[in-house]
């Protein structure tokens, strides 16, 4: 390969530089530069060309050049719209720890068994270390291939050598390319690395899963800059501490991004959950206060999730409000809407909210069981075992609907719910579901009986 110069560049002014300053010679910013390849100079003057291609009438465009192949894993293809696209780049993002080697060992080892051929390339654990998990999710397979490869130019050998319709790459912090003197895992390794197996991808018409950490507040460290580069962004989320795992798409080129994929972790690696309202309704106790059950929409599909609230008298001058799985920012509007438009006295109690199994539910049709959940726990009367409740909670204490409410009931229904508590506007019935059709959440709160303490 021929050497390759680089160059510092300050990405707001444009300005590059041959060695790294502090600050930039063009708009004096300080620590902007960021080293990149140097590219030629591109000419002034663009002379006329015919296409490549002619451009053809839009319905004659052929589709199935995009058609996906299944890899084999139920939830996995489900949010893939069907399976990976050959010659199409997806990154999957997810905290470290959160699965995503496991997951992408287990679709590697899958394709292999659907006679195709895959590269899991690891920069990350050594052959040994990713023979030995192959071996308990029992994904040996002679059409599975290993490297531990980091430098861009072996890896490209491996994927030359090998041909594999599959490659994956964990992760894209691990690449470096020698010509660069930047740390693998800067943004301008990670961008170039990342460029270059974009192409190879596509040239070869391979399908590329690139693997990319994630920090906890949600940002790919480093590679957010692939984000546009890439055809399929998957987002890997979950509570290290619970065996949920869910799998969701953020950008799709070939497909929505409404489809999730949801596993559970298990000795044996990742399974699918076909069934999730059952998973999270297992463990609940019924007839205790402060819990209510939410029928929620995770992308196109209905999961029925237990929320619970606790109040106690608080020692601080500032009680303390706690949501774990829950949007903070939503409990502290229900709280202000249960004080100042029902009156209840909780400016003095600590407020602890939990949605269980380690779900995290950021949608406002959450409000209202939120509210009903503080409500039960601050009378110490528990709701009817047999009700769910959605709806949005205006600041003046009113109800609204939320998106897709006949599924949710559907769902509700389905587990064997027979009371759903919504806002008066909610759509027509759902058979099986008696419906309390309220308009404010003093309303609500009170046909529950939840008003005296
Ligand atoms: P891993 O796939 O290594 O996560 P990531 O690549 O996102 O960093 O998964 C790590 C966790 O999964 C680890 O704590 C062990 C657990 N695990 C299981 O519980 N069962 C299994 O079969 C495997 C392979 C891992
Ligand atoms: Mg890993």
């Amino acid at each position: 390969m021929a050497k390759l110069r680089t160059v510092f560049r300050c990405p707001s002014c444009g300005t590059s530089a041959p060695k790294w300053v502090g600050q930039c010679p063009g708009c004096e910013a300080w620590g902007t530069l960021v080293e990149e390849l140097d590219a030629p100079q591109s000419p002034q003057v663009v002379s006329l060309a015919g296409p490549s291609r002619p451009p053809v009438p839009i319905a004659e465009v052929d589709p199935s050049e995009f058609t996906p192949r299944p890899i084999g894993i139920g939830e996995l293809d489900r949010v893939l719209g069907g399976g990976l696209v050959p010659g199409s780049v997806t990154l999957l993002g997810g905290e470290p720890g959160i699965g995503k080697s496991t997951v992408l060992l287990q679709a590697a080892a899958e394709v292999a068994v659907g006679g195709g051929t895959a590269l899991y390339l690891s920069g990350e654990e050594s052959p040994q270390q990713v023979r030995l998990r192959a071996e308990r999710l029992g994904a040996l397979h002679p059409h599975l291939f290993l490297a531990a490869e980091t430098a861009l130019p072996q890896v490209l050998g491996a994927i030359e050598a090998v041909d594999p319709d599959l490659v994956v790459v964990d992760s894209v912090q691990t690449l470096m390319m020698p010509e660069m003197s930047s740390a693998p895992g800067s943004v301008a390794q990670v961008r170039e690395c990342s460029h270059r197996l974009v192409q190879e991808a596509k040239a070869r018409g391979c399908a590329m899963v690139l693997v990319g950490h994630v920090t906890k507040e949600g940002n790919l460290a480093g590679p957010r800059v692939l984000e546009h580069m890439v055809d399929t962004v998957l987002a890997f989320e979950g509570d290290r501490h619970h065996a949920l795992r869910i799998l969701r798409a953020v950008k799709h080129r070939f497909g929505a991004t409404q489809e999730l994929g949801l596993f559970e972790m298990t000795e044996r690696g990742l399974r699918g959950v076909p069934e999730p309202s059952g998973l999270f309704l297992a463990d609940r106790r019924v007839g205790v206060p402060g819990s209510v059950v939410v029928p929620t929409v995770e992308g196109a599909r209905p999961i029925l999730v237990e929320l619970q609230a606790l109040v106690a008298s608080s020692s601080l001058p500032s009680p303390r409000r706690t949501a774990q799985g829950v949007d903070p920012g939503r409990l502290s509007m229900v709280l202000a809407v249960l004080e100042r438009r029902v009156g209840l006295p909780l400016a003095r109690l600590d407020v602890f909210s939990l949605a269980v199994g380690g779900v995290r539910l950021h949608e406002p049709g959450a409000d209202l069981a939120l509210a009903l959940a503080v409500a039960s726990a601050l009378s110490g009367q528990p709701v009817p075992p047999d009700l769910v409740a959605c709806g949005e909670i205006g600041l003046g204490g009113e109800l609204r609907q939320v998106a897709h409410t006949p599924r949710r009931l559907a769902e509700a229904a389905r587990m064997g719910f027979k009371r759903a508590m919504v806002p008066f506007s909610a759509p027509a019935e759902v058979e099986g579901i008696h419906l309390i059709r309220v308009g404010t959440l003093l309303d609500g709160i009170d046909r529950l009986g939840l008003l005296a303490s």
